[in-house]
């Protein structure tokens, strides 16, 4: 596997896209993969979890904070840097096995002189207060050189600043900034502590500027280490001590103690992902690329957060989180790192208040999640929440109102959670309310028609956003279905097994006359089957749409960045879909439908889909390689993987910036590759593998948990073998193709 992943060459039109392409994190903040002398105008940042402001503006998004690494070479007092000399060489990449971005870069002087600039930072996981860098510049000729290192109070936010007051502190060795935010008055601590390591300079200190005037000889490095620290009030009592705390153990460590310490941090990370492809390195490190930037996002340190819709890579999309999390990120945490799994799900837990503020705000009753969640789980989304490109003016937009599917996800995850895990803790811990409320929410929102005798939703937009405010949504009705299915084992299990809680919810919910509308709303509510084409309609009347090719509804395009979807975009009023949205209920609720119908949407959905989202490829590569259309899946596949690899997806909606990381597609990347390829469900009394791989992969790998059973799973032309670790000799029952078997504990099992 090649670990490093490397750009060589200046590309000035590239800068934003490698900022989001060799990001580093640690779920506690992330830092843009950009070069040290660059600042706001090249979109450096260094976006902080669970942190959210609103100016005043209306719009809420996380805090940047100012930006600690910034570094600047001056030469006869002009800089020296790739925006501003001549380049000779330069190489940026980031190096995965440990999380680790690095630059090198040749410079030459305005009088024919050369500098190496090399640089090596990563976002600790061992302290996540931790930013660390180490920073050298070699001189080929003797010259006067000066470096200038500090923390960049000038910010990069789509939105306008978001600190009430920044002070500026220095005590000891470390210097630093207290900022407070506007809204909340949050207190955020930054602090720098820099150590030269090689050659000597004459060091002055003015606030948090430092500065090393250098008198190189010809062959000679100056080089130092740069230790950065973040706390803030709501995990730091008193910020600025703890980063005080943290700069100088940090540099006691040293740079090379804690790079070992975080290549073993990101190893383990990747031993419990234990994904091989034989025959296919480029999708290999497109797969391990994907896993690293979602795990980068991930909160391992608190539920109080999930992973933002462009991770930690910025403030797009408000920072807010979406049902991305549960449908598309969940899968891999659940199987490859359950205790992550089990942070994202308590967040909906944590912030179950904020979805029946939002039930209320609309006059229903139960669990209205979020579109755009927030810290308190309350709804981030404007009314408002795009601007019209040719007047100007702001688009009412339904996104907030109308995308009910999102209780349904979050229902559903908590209960993939649940299937994969066996973790049943959950429920108990407030996860069984979480679902029951959902399943009240639907209840309080769906349309009993007694002429047709059936519940309908209507008025609502489904996971396809460029067709708002339609009836019954294929997708939704079913996700609504299967919340009260989930609903009803959930309180099953908890009357059988937990009496007592069974009571305590049932109580606190007063929910026994709820129970049987929630039975009745499983049996009855309106799931749109297959026309005689095999064709499930995406919602109702959505075939009177006018069918026209994708090329075509292009050619009606006057602006580049025109908003496709409603209120007024040019999809409206047409069969152009933006992303899966029947394909995904195929592809999630799989066992309900048959091969036959699968192919056939897939095959009427796909030319008719723009995959305008991040969140479309990976599904329909899912979908293509559960059915055995490998070469299908394969293409889909490779799109999803390489996204943020290639950057090919849209910088700017409008004015606006929509670029960073994408960890949906992430996540689908991982569900294609094991779930798809390599066939993996985990089912309520065991696995299946159905395995399909394209024909160049010789061999797939991966490792999975499934409850107590730690496996690794192997497959190639010849067959499946599996190993299967517990502490239980009770064997694991897989269902492989269809056969079933029982795989026995500590014994590498092999079926044809
Ligand atoms: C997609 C949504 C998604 C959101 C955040 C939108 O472009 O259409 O489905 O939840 O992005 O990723």
């Amino acid at each position: 596997m090649q670990w490093r992943i490397e750009e060589k060459g200046f590309n000035q039109e590239k800068i934003e896209f490698f900022g989001s392409k060799f990001s580093v994190g640690n779920g506690y903040f992330g830092y843009r993969g950009t070069l040290q002398e660059y600042g706001k105008e090249q979109l450096a940042a260094c976006t902080l979890s669970e942190i959210f402001d609103d100016n005043g503006n209306g719009w809420r998004e996380p805090i940047n904070m100012p930006n600690g690494l910034l570094t600047k070479v001056y030469y006869r007092n002009k800089p020296l840097s790739v925006l501003d000399s001549k380049i000779l060489e330069h190489t940026q990449g980031l190096d995965l096995s440990a999380g680790k971005q690095y630059r090198q870069t040749t410079l030459e002087t305005e009088d024919g002189k050369k500098v190496t600039i090399e640089a090596n930072q990563f976002a600790s996981i061992d302290n996540i207060h931790l930013l660390v860098m180490e920073y050298s510049v070699k001189a080929e000729a003797a010259m006067e050189l000066t470096i200038q290192t500090g923390i960049d109070e000038e910010i990069w936010n789509i939105n306008g600043n978001h600190f009430a007051s920044i002070e500026q502190k220095a005590e000891g060795a470390v210097s630093g900034l207290v900022c407070k935010t506007l809204q909340d008055s949050k207190e955020i601590a930054i602090g720098q502590l820099v150590k030269i390591t090689k050659g000597n300079g004459t060091v002055t200190n003015d606030d948090t500027d430092i500065t090393f005037a250098l008198s190189l000889q010809p062959g000679e490095t100056f080089a130092f280490e740069k230790y950065v620290a973040i706390g803030k009030d709501t995990d730091c009592e008193n910020p600025w001590e703890s980063v005080m705390a943290f700069c100088s153990e940090a540099s006691d460590t040293g740079f090379e103690t804690l790079l070992s310490k975080q290549s073993a941090a990101w190893k383990k990370r990747y031993d419990s992902f234990g994904l091989s492809i034989e025959g296919d390195e480029e999708a290999l490190q497109a797969i391990y690329y994907s896993y690293y930037l979602l795990y980068s996002s991930a909160p391992t340190h608190t539920d109080k957060v999930a992973i933002p819709a462009r991770g930690l890579s910025g403030q797009v999309y408000k920072g807010a989180y979406f049902w991305d999390t549960e449908i598309y990120m969940l899968p891999m945490f659940a199987y490859c790192a359950p205790e992550i799994a089990k942070n994202l799900m308590m967040y909906r837990v944590h912030n179950l208040e904020g979805a029946y503020e939002k039930a209320q705000e609309y006059g229903y009753r139960g669990a209205f999640f979020p579109w755009e969640s927030q810290e308190k789980g309350q709804d981030g989304c404007t009314h408002y929440n795009l601007t019209d490109i040719f007047t100007g003016r702001k688009m009412r937009t339904y996104f907030r109102d109308k995308q009910v599917h999102i209780s349904a996800d979050v229902a559903y995850g908590i209960w993939k959670y649940v299937t994969i895990t066996k973790d049943k803790s959950i429920l108990l811990e407030g996860g069984a309310e979480v679902i029951m409320e959902c399943a009240r929410f639907f209840n309080s929102y769906a349309y009993f028609k007694k002429d047709k005798d059936r519940f309908e939703l209507l008025d609502v937009t489904g996971a396809d956003e460029y067709h708002e405010r339609v009836n019954n949504d294929a997708y939704t009705n079913y996700m609504v279905w299967l919340t009260a299915k989930i609903t009803l084992e959930v309180l099953d299990f908890l009357a059988k097994e937990h009496p007592d809680h069974y009571q305590k919810v049932m109580e606190k919910l007063d929910y026994e006359k709820e129970l049987p509308e929630v039975k009745e709303m499983a049996e009855k509510i309106y799931l749109s089957k297959p026309n005689q084409d095999g064709i499930i309609e995406q919602f109702s009347g959505y075939f009177k749409e006018e069918d026209l090719s994708i090329e075509e509804l292009y050619s009606r395009i006057i602006e580049p960045n025109e908003y496709l979807g409603s209120p007024v975009g040019l999809a409206v009023n047409t069969q152009i879909i933006k992303q899966a949205d029947v394909i995904l209920l195929l592809s999630l609720l799989s066992e309900e439908f048959s091969e036959d119908v699968k192919e056939k949407n897939w095959a009427y959905y796909e030319p008719r889909t723009e995959h305008g989202s991040s969140l479309s490829t990976c599904i329909y590569a899912l979908l293509a390689a559960k059915i055995g259309k490998v070469d299908w899946a394969y293409q889909f596949l490779m799109k999803a993987a390489k996204l943020d690899l290639l950057g090919n997806y849209k910088q700017y909606l409008g004015p606006l910036y929509i670029g960073g990381t994408h960890p949906a597609a992430n996540g689908g990347t991982w569900m294609v590759a094991v779930q798809g390829f390599g066939g993996l469900e985990a089912v309520e009394d065991g696995i299946v593998l159905n395995p399909h791989l394209p024909e160049h992969w010789k061999q797939l790998s991966f490792r999975f948990v499934y409850g107590e059973y730690i496996c690794q799973a192997c497959m190639d032309s010849k067959g499946i073998s599996l190993q299967v670790e517990a502490d239980t000799d009770a064997p694991l029952r897989v269902k492989v193709r269809d056969q079933v078997l029982t795989a026995k504990v500590g014994e590498n099992y092999f079926a044809l």
